[in-house]
């Protein structure tokens, strides 16, 4: 992407998340470093002048308009507030008693092992790969009589790598009927290797042979930068849908964040250049890390995972004392930094290369 539409990108409030005097620079949450979009922000301002209604409860016009994007009908289509709620909805939905399992490649989402907690479900995780994608494989052992839902984060959060379309066609074919597949595609805009798994192309094929067990989830939290407005959307077959919907709290979806996504459905062509700076700075700042003696995944998503087993936390503190902030996981197995402006970027690989070694 050349400068010049980096320039174009970086409004005023580009680097609003990271404004505050002495506060560092946040690239540990996946968050999209833009602003709103100009004809997004006209749309949640004209919204909040009339924030005293509720909002419209089943988001019709929204599940209208996704419904046309996607050729699937309305009814299969659950808007929610973020796809986190939805991936709640769908727990609770699948392990209504609490007494099924779900499963899940690991590591993978942080929020799947609490989802299975607040359902009471029992959890299942299978191994990464060693290309640090979710094995398919694996994640199929993993599956017990007891297994009601599998999520399949692709690509995957935090390794960034995605699933390949003939190994989730071939996992789809082997999963029980009885077991919803959910393939949570939360950072799909980014995607840009065409080996890489669609999962709403493999959904429609799959239900076209009559399987009604495969769902997808993705967000308008990430490409779409309203991480603060809380909406994501799910697509599956109609009574998956529709049981993910009456386990919603009512007007769970604010007026604002419907506003900001049927605005964002307009700004397609803006939106894809945000994506393309995105995925520029990613291949730049995996090639200066690989340069500098990383190992770094080839990521799909906005994010790029360093395999720093052991020295995890302290890579996390050293770059926070040169004032970035980037994710250092639980057990210490890695690190994830997302892709923030070029600036910002070049902040964080700066404090990369004078990571002590050894
Ligand atoms: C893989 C994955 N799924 C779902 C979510 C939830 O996103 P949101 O609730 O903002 O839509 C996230 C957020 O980080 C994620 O990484």
């Amino acid at each position: 992407m050349p400068a010049s539409a980096q320039a174009r990108f970086a409004p005023p409030s580009h680097d609003a998340p990271n404004a505050g005097a002495g506060e560092p620079i946040a690239l540990a949450s996946n968050e999209s470093p833009f602003g709103p979009l100009p004809s997004v922000a006209q749309a949640i301002a004209r919204a909040a002048t009339r924030v005293n209604r509720y909002p419209d409860m089943g988001s019709a016009e929204l599940a209208g308009r996704l419904a046309l994007r996607y050729g699937v009908a309305a009814e299969q289509i659950a808007l929610g507030a973020g796809s986190a709620a939805l991936c709640l909805q769908l727990v609770r939905a699948a392990c209504p008693r609490g007494d099924g399992e779900i499963a899940f490649s690991w590591r993978s989402f942080e929020a799947y092992p609490l989802f299975a907690a607040i359902a009471g479900a029992g959890q299942r995780r299978a191994p990464l790969g060693a290309d640090h994608a979710p094995d398919l494989g694996a994640l199929l052992a993993a599956l017990s009589p007891a297994t009601r839902l599998v999520f399949v984060c692709t690509p995957n959060n935090p390794t960034g790598v995605a699933v390949r379309a003939a190994d989730l066609d071939a996992f789809v074919e082997a999963v029980p009927p009885g077991v919803l597949i959910v393939l949570d595609e939360a950072y799909r805009e980014f995607v840009d290797d065409d080996t890489a798994a669609d999962a709403v192309a493999t959904a429609r094929r799959w239900w076209s042979r009559g399987r009604d067990n495969v769902a997808v989830l993705r967000t308008f939290s990430k490409a779409y930068g309203l991480a603060g407005l809380r909406i994501g959307y799910l697509i599956a077959p109609p009574a998956v849908a529709d049981a993910v919907r009456r386990g919603a709290p009512p007007y769970d979806v604010s007026a604002l964040a419907q506003a900001a996504a049927l605005a964002s459905l307009d700004a397609d062509r803006e939106l894809a250049e945000r994506c393309g700076v995105i995925t520029h700075e990613r291949r730049r700042v995996r090639e200066a890390l690989i340069e500098a003696g990383f190992d770094v995944p080839a990521s799909q998503a906005n994010f790029l995972w360093l395999p720093l087993a052991g020295r995890a936390t302290r890579f996390a503190e050293h770059c926070l004392r040169r004032g970035v902030l980037v994710k250092a996981f639980a057990e210490d197995d890695g690190v994830r930094v997302t892709m923030g402006s070029a600036r910002e970027n070049d902040a964080f690989l700066a404090a990369a290369a004078d990571f002590p070694r050894g």
